[in-house]
């Protein structure tokens, strides 16, 4: 349960700045097997600025207003009266179902520069004064956090984190199992952040990193104790990966890779969706990397990401998938 939110399955899809649009969520809610999906992050100074332009609101949002629900909304800022007044409007406006707050993002233009996302791993006194703002502006809807280990590997805090979380009313916490310093080198450090379960009373943990496959996001539950996991870059090439460990979690057959035709499919239904929003032009230079994606770790690989990366319009990409997808194993 994240607040009065039955989350189930227990297994959540990842925010990812980029990636994860409303075509992608799209694609892995016809799966299914994500108990909760996230957008992107918004800069909540982003989107109060752009309301008091009276324009549109950002790209990052397109699809929420009537999408499919639950859903949550990820925002980020270090500025709480920002943050609850924007998470306010997207309970309202939008209907999303959580509002999770950023404490994680390790790059320099959200951090050094915007003093945000990791950053504020360092001012756990800050995270619980946003935190309290935002669960008073958006109750009764509920809002989470997603943090990393700490800032570095000298200053990991997690634990003492979690205590300010969960002590300031959020109603779930995220961990990713590596400090803001490892950006996403090495393994994620399943042992630390399974710590952190000791230090919750009240509200459910959530581990996530370099959960790949079902077999592993069965051990998370088993071996590291986690009520819920996230599941970011391994299902961006293959959102079926969500329905694979619902299964395994179940305790029932995983179901098999489907058949590189149907991956082809996939990834043409994706191209299609995007192509709607976005037109042909920008459509396409979104779906080079998607396409990337879905074609990592397959023989051939190689040669098409040097072709899908030149193409230009919607003909020339369909052409190359068609040539170079389904590729042989
Ligand atoms: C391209 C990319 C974009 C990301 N954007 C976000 C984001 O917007 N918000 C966030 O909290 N984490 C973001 N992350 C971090 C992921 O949500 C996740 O914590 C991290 O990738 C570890 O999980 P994984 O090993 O399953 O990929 C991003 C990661 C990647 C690779």
């Amino acid at each position: 349960m994240i607040g009065p939110l039955l989350v189930d399955p227990p297994i959540l899809q990842a925010p990812m700045a980029g990636f994860t649009n409303y075509a992608y969520r799209q694609i892995v809610r016809d799966y299914g097997g994500a108990g909760l999906q996230a957008t992107e992050m918004i800069s909540a100074r982003g989107f109060a600025w752009l309301d008091e332009q009276q324009a549109e609101h950002p790209d990052r949002l397109w699809g929420v207003r009537e999408e499919p629900k639950p859903l949550a909304v990820q925002i980020w800022d270090n500025d709480a009266a920002t943050l609850a007044r924007v998470g306010r409007r997207l309970v309202e406006e939008y209907g999303v179902s959580v509002v999770d707050i950023n404490f994680g993002c390790p790059v320099k233009q959200v951090t050094d520069r915007a003093r945000s996302g990791s950053y504020l791993l360092r001012h756990p006194e800050k995270m619980g004064e946003i935190i309290e703002q935002v669960v008073a502006a958006c109750a009764p809807t509920p809002v989470t956090a997603k943090i990393r280990l700490g800032c570095t590997r000298d200053t990991i805090n997690a634990g003492d984190v979690a205590e300010v979380v969960e002590g300031a009313g959020a109603a779930a916490l995220t961990v990713h199992g590596r400090t803001a310093q490892d950006f996403f080198k090495g393994d994620a450090d399943w042992e630390r952040l399974s710590a952190v379960r000791k230090r919750l009373r009240r509200i459910p943990l959530i581990g996530n990193g370099d959960l790949d496959s079902a077999e592993k996001v069965v051990l998370a539950f088993e071996r590291w104790g986690v009520d819920g996991v996230m599941i970011a870059r391994a299902a961006l090439g293959r959102p079926w990966l969500f329905q694979q460990a619902a299964a395994a979690l179940r305790g029932e057959p995983i179901p098999p890779e489907p058949t590189l035709a149907e991956q082809r499919e996939c990834l043409l239904k994706h191209q299609r969706l995007v192509a709607e929003r976005f037109g042909e032009k920008k459509g396409v230079q979104l779906m080079r990397k998607f396409a990337c994606c879905y074609a990592q770790g397959r023989r051939g690989a190689r040669a098409f990401r040097s072709h899908v990366a030149t193409v230009q319009t919607t003909a020339e990409f369909l052409d190359v998938v068609t040539r170079y997808f389904p590729m042989p194993m």
